[in-house]
């Protein structure tokens, strides 16, 4: 590996010099097909996750989450390790020292990335390296922070690294098998994970929901509950981040968390969604576009209308959605022109690395402090999905549904989804009304 042949990246606020691709080609860098051009997998699209992952730990020990000393931290599919170098280049020096960072990965390659970026940018003996299966080497146990970042599906390490988690800890999952996740794979989704979903404009919610309902009865076979803290939906990737406590009693009480979508739910199906506390929209006579039903509640698998078993609580912390925001995100992942020029980058470059680190931020952090504002039990309403449980002419605008139904005492937003949604727990009389009347005032218009 000749210093010529490779090549100087910025992502946040942090350098990394990684081989120069075999062949070039335009879907470099852009997702899991890519991996095997380069000798250590890496890929910029999911940068908006790492800094994401770099606001939570900044978060989590900025709280008494954890007790003084150090953190056992683990990134378990680590690649070239740049998840852990951006938490140690990032992250304050009071947090940084307490962790005791590890990168695992099963190519020897890999960990020598990790050992050649630590060598040329400061980090040298902050990272300790373990080669080999992850599935095998976390079992050494008591880690208080273990993020999984899989080529594809997550499953076959979840069960592993539940065990290996310390009493409280945090357990950071992506994954990338969306096929599965959304239903379109029928055989994989259940295959992998005990579910069907149906495929229509909720499907990436419910994947959502699928991957956490899997990771909390996991985690409730060790005697373990699980609180969300994010969930992302985000171009070719899901991940969530959850808090893991050992807990016989959470464990036990997992099912309260655990059932079924219904989409089109009939009057019984709506109250009993009501009666179990998952519907917060009330009025089980009108016709709604979905609701929540328990795990127990008798639900027929043939019936197309079904999605689950799946996470009915919410997806997120409000107090993590909080602690996500732009003004903490600059202060500790832009960087600044004298580490950029003890880097190398060349000083005509500084000023679009800088704004280009800014702008990647801003994309990363989207919509969360307004979602901060709004119930996490809220519903996800797809607009052009109200129709025709509301006789309206066309979807009404998400942003200005959210502004009404906020003004009339109701806390909603627009949602980071894919298909235009608002999030609210406003109750249906209401949404029916406001959805109805700014329908009509813009066809007035
Ligand atoms: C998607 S990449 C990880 C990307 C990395 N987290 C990042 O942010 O750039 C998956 C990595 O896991 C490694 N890997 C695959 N299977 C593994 C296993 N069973 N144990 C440890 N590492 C594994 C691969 O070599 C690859 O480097």
């Amino acid at each position: 590996m000749e210093e010529e042949k490779t090549t100087l990246l910025l992502e946040g606020a942090t350098p990394s010099i990684l081989p120069i691709p075999s062949e070039m080609d335009e879907h470099f860098g852009r997702g899991p097909g890519s991996k095997g051009l380069r000798e250590v997998f890496h890929n910029s699209v999911m940068a908006g996750s790492r800094t994401r992952s770099v606001l939570l730990l900044h978060h989590i020990l900025s709280s008494s989450y954890f007790p003084e000393g150090p953190i056992r931290i683990l990134d378990g599919l680590g690649a070239s390790g740049i998840r852990a170098r951006r938490w140690l280049t990032e992250l304050p020096p009071e947090q940084s020292t307490r962790l005791d960072s590890h990168v695992c990965d099963i190519l020897p390659e890999s960990l020598e990335w990790v050992e050649k970026n630590s060598e040329r940018f400061n980090l040298e003996g902050q990272i300790k390296l373990i080669l080999g299966d992850l599935r095998s080497r976390v079992l050494e146990g008591g880690w208080h922070w273990i993020d999984l970042d899989p080529y594809g599906s997550p499953v076959q390490f979840l069960d592993p690294v539940i065990q290996a988690l310390s009493r409280d800890a945090i357990l950071e999952v992506t994954a990338t098998d969306t096929a599965a996740l959304t239903g379109s794979s029928k055989g994989p989704t259940m295959r992998r994970y005990g579910a069907f979903v149906r495929t229509d404009k909720w499907a990436h919610d419910s994947g959502l929901r699928v991957l956490m309902a899997n990771i909390a009865r996991i985690a409730a076979r060790h005697d373990r509950s699980i609180e969300p803290l994010l969930s992302v939906w985000e171009s070719h990737h899901l991940r969530v981040s959850v808090r893991v406590r050992r807990s016989k009693q959470g464990a036990s009480s997992v099912e309260k968390n655990i059932g079924w979508r219904i989409i089109n739910p009939t009057p019984t199906e709506l109250q009993s969604s009501i009666d179990a506390g998952l519907h917060s929209h009330g009025s089980p006579e009108r016709s709604q576009p979905l609701c929540f039903l328990p795990f127990r509640h008798p639900v027929n698998h043939k019936d197309r209308r079904v999605s689950g078993p799946l996470w009915t609580g919410p997806l997120t912390s409000q107090e993590v959605l909080s602690s996500l925001n732009l003004d903490v995100a600059e202060k500790l992942c832009v960087p600044e022109t004298e580490s950029l020029t003890s880097w190398g980058f060349p000083s005509n470059q500084h000023e679009s690395l800088i704004e280009q680190s800014r702008r990647s931020i801003t994309r990363s952090l989207l919509r969360f402090s307004e979602e901060a504002k709004v119930n996490p039990s809220s519903s996800l309403l797809i607009v052009d999905r109200l129709h025709p449980h509301i006789p309206l002419n066309g979807p009404p605008s998400p942003s200005k549904l959210a502004e009404v139904l906020t003004e009339s005492g109701h806390p909603s937003c627009v949602a980071s989804y894919p298909n235009p949604a608002i999030l609210t727990s406003a109750p249906w009389d209401l949404i029916y009304d406001l959805a109805l009347e700014s329908s009509t005032a813009s066809l007035q218009l």
